[in-house]
């Protein structure tokens, strides 16, 4: 038997130790999570990109009576991006989200779906996606690529 370890290299850093522009996203993010249709689970998601020509894109979930059309603010930004975008890679992705008439910002990772949708995108640029996540306690989880977030991911239809 062979025993793999991957790791994943995942930091948490203080707003203040952002740079400008993952400043910048991440406030796009905040702002727009309170524009989130989500009367279901009062879990308002924003999520905002920064593309290769500086363009900052941001969106919210949208819930549905029919839960699982509803659909992540990161998997219709990213959509948003790709449709409007399609030769800009995805730099920086931002995440905040806060449960509906709270102050303080919630937990907030990409669900499984999403995880997947951040790395075709990350395919498709053949670029990596720097992510960051809010939490609660104010700083902020880093992560460069979707790789540490996902091993062992599928993306190869060839081999
Ligand atoms: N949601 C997102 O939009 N992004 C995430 O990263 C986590 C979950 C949405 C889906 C649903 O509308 C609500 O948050 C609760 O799961």
């Amino acid at each position: 038997m062979e025993k793999v370890t991957e790791t994943s290299a995942i930091e948490i850093i203080s707003l203040a130790e952002l740079n400008e522009q993952e400043l910048k996203v991440m406030k796009a993010a905040k702002e727009i999570s309170e524009k989130a249709y989500a009367p279901y689970s009062n879990f308002q998601v924003g999520a905002a990109v920064l593309l290769e020509n500086g363009e900052i894109l941001q969106s919210s979930n949208q819930e549905n009576v029919s839960f699982p059309a509803g659909v992540c603010a990161e998997q219709l930004v990213l959509g948003y991006a790709g449709a409007n975008f399609p030769d800009q890679a995805v730099k920086i992705l931002a995440v905040a989200a806060r449960r509906r008439g709270e102050k303080i910002w919630a937990q907030v990772s990409p669900c499984g779906i999403c995880r997947q949708n951040i790395n075709e995108v990350e395919l498709r640029f053949r670029s990596a996606i720097r992510m960051l996540f809010l939490r609660p306690d104010g700083q902020v989880y880093r992560v460069d690529g979707i790789q540490h977030l996902m091993p062992l991911k599928f993306d190869d239809l060839i081999s």
